[in-house]
């Protein structure tokens, strides 16, 4: 089924029809990925496993989920906040209530807020009003999730007012009210004032469906009505970050171990039209002076994740970066002619500056001035997003005529040590099928200075063939690749999966292991999207499932594959002599931590029976343990998966201590359709399941087996 052309392997023999013996040399691989740590070993580097997360998704892309930003991992409780609008987007008070009878209407102020936000909400009294406090509640993103927990909360106002505003968390459904605070009021005639506030419920709400509240006594203003703006709640952050991200989304990120993160898209940078792409300048500084944009999923997003927030992210999760620059070309087919090229190419060698210039630098000082005078660490840029794809052909040719190669001088010129990256692989455009190498006829032909990146959204049958793809290419990164199809070619036709399957998952890891292998040329793998909100969604193949209830964040059984792997690092591959399928391998050491690992997935087998492995590591003594841990499906059928709302874990995760026999090798077998890695570092710790069971809690401990004697309860993070 798969050719290689140009194999690591050094000799091939099969032993059985169904046993595989594999020898791994004791030296002679490639050293994986782009090494930020060099500890002096020659070609040896300490890198984490190149695989990643595609931030893309975050707020629109074809691959993005409806508000997996704005009512997504940024922490945001409030929706619609502060009415923002745009031609596409008309300005509404969706998502607002009046309580007790007040009057609630849009208003454009002779005196804004800010340019920025130039539209606000008047409270005031309505026709059946009587004496009590007036003012409006909030839905939040498909209701609020309320803990006993301080959030933080602010509003500015409009008018004078003398008296007190109240703020609340209360039911949605019963005139509970869980939290509430007074918030002494600053307002005054004439001009725009914020109050801030702390806000701490004294019990869990039973359910997410909450409203936030905000009233105030109309017999302390001048005739009544007050006008608000800019009303904001977040619960504690990650990292406890001003206007950061949600906790629980960016910890079960954080426990796959990443390593890198690839932003902001994706279809959201393209934007629908040449005027309405993601402009990074929108995206920075207060939130008052953030337009926000009409992104390209049905909605008006906020830009409160803006760049800032992005570069934040990666650098609290210690990722590596890939930032894509607009380049000319937008979803409906815009594309900017070359002699009107020249501001964009400037504007992204100014986002260059603001992420990585001298503080003493033009944009470097803005971000200075933002609370961040050390320049961010950035691995590339990439040139425009899927170039290949809108608008062609006229899209891709101007990309391979002026595009493309102006963009990628002037990145070049200013920035040498920066990686550029081309929006295409080699084989793009693509027909409809799996592609295995250059699209001859109508490629890009690359600078050699520039690495590529691959899409490849599959069916599992597809991933497994493609197992080879890279064995002789130039460099790429795997922008964005999932199991999205079910098996059987009806691909797009066929829409996508519910969620992400066993099988798909598996097909994924059979890719990992096909980068890794080539990870002298696969400098990162970001699956793609990464969140889905359970209320609102296009896209329903995710890492993540999420919704305002945190008890429904959900980790796919590709979150178990792709955690795995990375769990379990290597700094350099290891040749290995024998043949694939259908266990599909790869095999390295990590200097830093002294280990020899081993990484392999069995696909379907003869009979479904499980196949024998031997994995013989040159130079390994008899009697040298290492740790086997396996995946496998609890739930039987292949297209099984992580339902949010059942919240049965369907990955088993088996560990058991091997000892090396008399030849040095590991002996053990795997049965159809699991993942296994097996690694001499015994001390590798996976922050689920095994014999400690479970994430304290929801999933209940998941299907955990193994010998304890190497993680647990109490040892993972
Ligand atoms: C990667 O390893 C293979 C097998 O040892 C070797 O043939 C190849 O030259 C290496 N590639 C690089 C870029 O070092
Ligand atoms: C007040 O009454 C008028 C006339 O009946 C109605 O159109 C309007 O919607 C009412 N306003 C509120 C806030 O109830
Ligand atoms: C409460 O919210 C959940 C999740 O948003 C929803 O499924 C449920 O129908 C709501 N319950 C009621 C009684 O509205
Ligand atoms: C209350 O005063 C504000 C500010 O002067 C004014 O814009 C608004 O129209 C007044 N509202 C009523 C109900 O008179
Ligand atoms: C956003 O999600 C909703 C709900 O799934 C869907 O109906 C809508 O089409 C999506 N928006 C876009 C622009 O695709
Ligand atoms: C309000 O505007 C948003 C887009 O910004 C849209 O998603 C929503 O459907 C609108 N609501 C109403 C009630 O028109
Ligand atoms: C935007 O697209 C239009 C229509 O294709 C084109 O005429 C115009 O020159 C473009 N402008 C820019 C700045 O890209
Ligand atoms: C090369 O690109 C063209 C244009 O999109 C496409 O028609 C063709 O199928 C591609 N070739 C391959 C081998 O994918
Ligand atoms: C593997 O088995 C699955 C069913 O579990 C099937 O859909 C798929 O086509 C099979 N693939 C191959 C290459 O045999
Ligand atoms: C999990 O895997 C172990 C080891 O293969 C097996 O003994 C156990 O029965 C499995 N549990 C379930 C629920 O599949």
């Amino acid at each position: 089924m798969v050719s290689f052309k140009q194999a690591v392997v050094a000799s091939i023999y099969i032993a059985a029809a169904t046993a595989v013996d594999i020898t791994v040399s004791r030296s002679g691989g490639n050293a994986t990925g782009d090494a930020r740590h060099h500890y002096g070993y020659g070609f040896l580097h300490e890198v984490r496993i190149p695989h990643v997360l595609e931030l893309t998704l975050l707020t629109s892309t074809a691959q993005d989920i409806n508000n997996s930003g704005d009512g997504g991992i940024y922490a945001e409780l409030i929706r619609n906040r502060a009415f923002q609008f745009s031609e596409q987007y008309p300005v509404n008070l969706s998502g607002y209530h009046p309580v007790n009878g007040a009057a609630l209407s849009l208003q454009f102020l002779q005196q804004p807020l800010s340019d920025a936000l130039p539209a606000s909400l008047r409270v005031g009294p309505g026709n059946g009003t009587s004496s009590n406090p007036i003012g409006f509640a909030n839905d939040g993103y498909w209701g609020i999730d309320v803990k006993q927990q301080k959030y933080t909360g602010s509003f500015w106002v409009h008018g004078s007012y003398k008296g007190q505003f109240t703020a609340s968390l209360q039911s949605a459904l019963t005139d509970d009210v869980f939290g509430t605070v007074k918030v002494d009021s600053k307002a005054q005639a004439g001009q725009w004032i914020e109050h801030d506030f702390e806000l701490t419920p004294e019990k869990n709400a039973p359910s997410s469906n909450n409203t936030f509240a905000v009233t105030f006594d109309p017999k302390g203003t001048a005739n009544g009505t007050l006008d608000f703006n800019l009303i904001s709640l977040f619960p504690p952050t990650y990292k406890g970050r001003k206007n950061g991200l949600r906790i629980d989304i960016a910890e079960a990120l954080e426990e796959m171990n990443p390593s890198w993160l690839r932003f902001p898209g994706g279809n959201m940078l393209e934007g629908n039209t040449n005027t309405t792409h993601w402009d990074w300048k929108d995206s920075i500084g207060p939130l008052k002076d953030r337009p926000g944009f009409p992104g390209v999923w049905g909605y008006q997003q906020t830009h409160g994740l803006g760049l800032v927030e992005y570069l934040e992210w990666a650098e609290d999760m210690d990722l590596q970066m890939v930032v894509a620059v607009w380049a000319g070309l937008a979803l409906n087919g815009d594309v900017t002619p070359e002699d009107q090229l020249q501001p964009f190419i400037d504007d992204a060698l100014n986002e260059i500056e603001f992420i990585v210039g001298p503080a003493d630098s033009t944009w470097g000082s803005r971000r200075a001035e933002l609370g961040h005078p050390e320049p961010f660490n950035l691995y590339g840029v990439e040139i425009g997003n899927e170039d290949w794809l809108a608008g062609y052909p006229e899209g891709w040719d101007s990309y391979k005529a002026y595009r493309f190669p102006l963009f990628h001088d002037a990145i070049r010129a200013a920035y040498p040590d920066l990686q550029v990256l081309a929006s295409a692989a080699t084989s793009d455009p693509a027909g409809d099928g799996a592609t295995s190498g250059p699209n001859i006829t109508d490629g890009l032909h690359f600078p050699k200075d520039t690495i590529g990146d691959y899409h490849p959204y599959r069916e599992p049958d597809e991933l497994i063939e493609e197992f080879d793809r890279f064995d002789n290419d130039i460099g790429h990164i795997i922008g964005e690749v999932a199991a999205t199809h079910p098996n059987g070619g009806t691909r797009w036709s066929g829409g996508l999966l519910p969620y992400p399957i066993w099988i798909g998952a598996i097909g994924e890891g059979a890719s990992l292991i096909g980068y890794e292998r080539n990870s002298d040329r696969i400098r990162g793998t970001f699956y793609a999207p990464v969140l889905r909100n359970l209320n609102r969604w296009q896209w329903a193949v995710t890492v993540l499932q999420f919704a305002a209830d945190s008890a429904l964040t959900t980790r796919s059984t590709s979150w178990y594959v792709w955690s795995l792997f990375a769990h379990h690092p290597i700094s350099n591959t290891l040749p290995v002599t024998s043949d694939y399928g259908p266990v599909y391998y790869d095999a390295g050491q990590d200097t830093s931590r002294g280990a020899l690992v081993w990484k392999g997935i069995a696909y379907n087998t003869t009979d479904h029976a499980p196949v024998p492995v031997n994995v013989k590591f040159e130079g390994v003594r008899p009697g040298t343990k290492a740790v086997l841990t396996v995946l496998t499906n609890a739930a039987g059928d292949p297209y099984a998966y992580n339902d949010p709302f059942t919240q049965v874990n369907i990955v088993n995760t088996t560990s058991t201590t091997l000892t090396a026999g008399r030849d040095g090798g590991f002996v053990f077998e795997l049965p159809e359709l699991s993942v296994a890695v097996l690694d001499t570092d015994v001390g590798v710790k996976h922050p689920w399941g095994g014999h400690g069971g479970g994430w304290g809690g929801h999933w209940g401990g998941g299907y955990g087996h193994g010998d304890g004697g190497h993680w647990g309860g109490g040892h993972w993070r």
